[in-house]
């Protein structure tokens, strides 16, 4: 097993190798990792076809997946309403392929028998979707789609069902005329690729693909048997779900403090599936189930942006540490233009991350480790070394080891961001063993 330093780790934070294994590539996820990283802690952790893995930020499931393609078994939690399912499609290998070409052939039969007229079906769509979406997408693209969407909510069968949607969702940004690019949609950014891409067609190509990833996967690792168990759920409090001593290994990577919304992320997505039709939807279905993490989840009128005592009794240094931070960005954003709220945000994700470690710890075996992908940043400027802090938040807890390895150095990624600044980030492990 070669030493992680001598392993090339610098994308094992981003989503790029994933992108190209089967399985993994269906949904780009940005805030995704490296199934590499996963399979290198398991290996390194001495894993065997006995063991749980668990990830308490799973996201669309990288961790789960390369456990269920190494026979471990595994549990998962992710709390985004949207990103769940596309999870749970993923871990599920058996579809009834036969009927599932039932149901594009009868869809095919719909989509030609169609009479209606351009104009008509264009006034459809600009009744039928939020403006966002109406601009995202030709008229007919959007009406094809449409009529994909329509028929798939009433197939009876779950497992299909589940597949059928996942593959429309990701087909939407192949087929979408705007620079639907990560994190944020440009409807005003015109992608001329996409002029020539069919709703129907692009669809059609979509799921031969999803198959064809299926049965590569059932063929090298069909034979591996191992159980999964993933709950759409809040990582703080799982005593409800997950029993104490029970996991052998956790490997997660938490959102960053870096202001990436989550929220956000599926808009484009969830305003099409009529999952939610605006900014107010979007917040109460999703903004307010994930731990603080981007100042669009703060009203600053909420109290509940405080230090709570146990965290401040629990890890005083780092509470000192982080309480003068807090100071100098509630000094400093009434500077700047955006005023943004980032001094409430180091708040609530330092006393939400507490939480999740709490829990990670009850959950796991004496003996076993924790591993987390982290970030630092900078917000304003003023840098924040969330992987020191969550390792000394860690030991306070009782973790009796920590170990920090860097992964990369970043910030070059953030160039575009209006709130650059000249601090050198880093991306690094952080493992606490038990
Ligand atoms: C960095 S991403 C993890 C991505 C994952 N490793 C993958 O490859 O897809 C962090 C995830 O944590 C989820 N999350 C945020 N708050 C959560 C909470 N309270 N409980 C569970 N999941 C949460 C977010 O929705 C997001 O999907």
């Amino acid at each position: 097993m070669p030493d992680i330093k001598d392993v090339d780790t610098s994308e094992w934070g981003t989503f790029k190798d994933s992108l190209k294994a089967p399985v993994h590539r269906w949904f780009t996820y940005p805030a995704g990792f490296s199934y590499k990283a996963a399979e290198y802690s398991f290996n390194k952790a001495g894993l065997s076809g006995d063991s749980t893995v668990y990830d308490p930020f799973m996201g669309s499931g990288t961790t789960n997946l390369a456990a269920k393609t190494m026979g471990i078994n595994s549990l998962g939690v992710e709390a985004h309403p949207f990103v769940f399912p596309i999870a749970r499609c993923k871990m599920n290998w058996s579809i009834d392929e036969t009927a599932t070409r039932q149901h594009l052939k009868n869809l095919q039969d719909l989509t030609e028998q169609d009479q209606i007229s351009s104009a008509c079906k264009e006034e459809i769509v600009s009744r039928e979707f939020p403006e966002l979406v109406v601009k995202c997408f030709l008229p007919e693209t959007l009406y094809e789609l449409m009529i994909i969407r329509n028929y798939i909510r009433k197939i009876s069968d779950d497992n299909i069902r589940l597949f059928l949607n996942t593959a429309l969702i990701c087909s939407l940004r192949i087929v979408s005329i705007a620079a639907t690019g990560w994190p944020y949609i440009a409807p005003k950014k015109i992608k001329i690729t996409s002029y020539s891409k069919k709703g129907l067609n692009s669809y059609l190509e979509f799921v031969d693909k999803m198959f064809d990833d299926l049965s590569v996967v059932n063929f090298i690792y069909g034979g591996t048997r191992s159980e999964h168990r993933i709950f759409q759920a809040d990582c703080r409090d799982t005593t409800d779900i997950i029993t104490n001593e029970s996991v052998d290994h956790i490997f997660t990577s938490p959102p960053y403090l870096n202001n990436f919304d989550y929220a956000d992320r599926t808009r484009l997505e969830m305003y099409f599936m009529g999952d939610a039709k605006n900014w107010k939807d979007i917040c109460q279905k999703v903004r307010t189930q994930l731990i603080t993490s981007a100042t669009t989840q703060i009203n600053r009128g909420d109290d509940k942006y405080q230090f709570t005592h146990e965290f401040a009794n629990t890890n005083p240094e780092e509470y000192e540490f982080l309480k003068n931070v807090v100071n100098q960005l509630s000094e400093l954003r009434l500077h700047k233009g955006g005023k943004k709220s980032y001094d409430l945000l180091v708040i609530g994700y330092f006393n939400d991350l507490y939480q999740v470690l709490k829990d990670n710890y009850r959950v796991l075996k004496t003996g076993g480790r924790a591993e987390y992908i982290l970030g630092d940043s900078a917000p304003y400027g003023v840098h924040i070394p969330t992987d020191e802090i969550i390792g000394k938040i860690g030991c306070n807890i009782g973790f009796s080891n920590c170990r920090i390895e860097l992964l990369r150095t970043r910030g070059d990624k953030w160039k575009d961001n209006p709130q650059r600044h000249n601090v050198h980030l880093r991306e690094t492990i952080v493992s606490l063993t038990k």
